[in-house]
C-alpha cells in the first residue's frame, strides 16, 4: 500500500486549471477525471503519483494554501497581491499574461498628475489603494465594483478605473485608454509555508521540472 501523504492542489477555475492541466501534462502529471467538463466532481486524484487538485474560485486559491487546506495554488498575480496571504510565490507559469492598469478617457490623464482627488473603480481595492496611496502619493476615493469595470467611466461612476487589460479591446471599444501601468501579471504557483519545509523534496522536484518546459 502507497502511505505517501497526498499533495494537494488548489487550481483557480477556468481558462487558468486548463492551462495549468495542459502544462502539468507536459511533465507526466495527468489527471484523466479532472478533464471531464460535465462532472460536478470537485476533487480529482492522481493515485500512483498521490497527487490531489481541485477546483475553486481564484480568490479563494490563496485562502486554502495559507490554511493548508492545500499544499499548492495556481492562481493569477493580482489575486496573490490583492489577496494578500502569507504563502510563499514560487513560480512564474508564464501564461496568462496581462496588465494590471489605470484606464480611462484620454482626458483623464491629467487627473493623475495633479494629486486629484479621483474616484476609482476596481475589482482589485487592495491593489489600487497600494499603487496610489504607497506609490503615487494621491488620495482617492475606491470604489469597489465586481465586474465590467469599464463602464464605470462611461456612466459616471468614477473618473479612472484600475483594472486588468489583455489584449486592450474592452478598453477599445468603449473608449477608454491606458494612462498607467500598476504591474504585469500572470499565473503563479503558490505554496503553503509548512510545505514547503515538510515536502520539500516533492515541492522542489515539481518546480524544477516546471522550469524545463516552461
Ligand atoms: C477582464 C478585465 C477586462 C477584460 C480585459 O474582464 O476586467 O474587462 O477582461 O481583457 P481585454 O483587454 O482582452 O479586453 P473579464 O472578462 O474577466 O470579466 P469582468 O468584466 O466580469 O471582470
Amino acid at each position: 500500500m502507497n502511505d505517501m501523504r497526498y499533495l494537494t492542489f488548489a487550481l483557480g477555475k477556468g481558462r487558468l486549471a486548463d492551462k495549468t492541466l495542459e502544462l502539468f501534462e507536459q511533465i507526466g502529471i495527468t489527471c484523466e477525471e479532472m478533464k471531464d467538463k460535465k462532472t460536478r466532481k470537485l476533487i480529482f486524484v492522481n493515485e500512483a503519483l498521490r497527487f490531489r487538485f481541485f477546483l475553486a474560485k481564484g480568490p479563494d486559491v490563496p485562502t486554502y494554501v495559507e490554511y493548508g487546506a492545500a499544499d499548492i495554488g495556481i492562481v493569477g498575480k493580482d489575486t496573490i497581491l490583492e489577496e494578500g496571504r502569507n504563502i510563499y510565490e514560487v513560480l512564474d507559469l508564464g501564461f496568462g499574461k496581462c496588465r494590471m492598469c489605470i484606464c480611462g478617457p484620454t482626458d483623464a490623464k491629467e487627473l493623475l498628475q495633479h494629486h486629484e482627488l479621483i474616484r476609482v473603480a476596481t475589482k482589485y481595492p487592495h491593489i489600487a489603494k497600494d499603487y496610489f496611496y504607497n506609490k503615487k502619493h494621491q488620495t482617492v476615493e475606491i470604489i469597489k465594483l465586481n465586474g465590467s469595470i469599464e463602464l464605470a467611466p462611461i456612466v459616471g461612476l468614477s473618473e479612472v478605473i484600475c483594472d486588468i487589460v489583455e489584449t486592450g479591446s474592452t478598453l477599445k471599444e468603449n473608449g477608454l485608454k491606458v494612462l498607467e501601468e500598476v504591474c504585469p501579471l500572470s499565473a503563479r504557483m503558490v505554496v503553503n509555508q509548512v510545505s514547503m519545509k515538510m515536502e520539500n523534496e516533492r515541492i522542489t522536484k515539481l518546480i524544477s521540472d516546471l522550469k524545463k518546459v516552461i
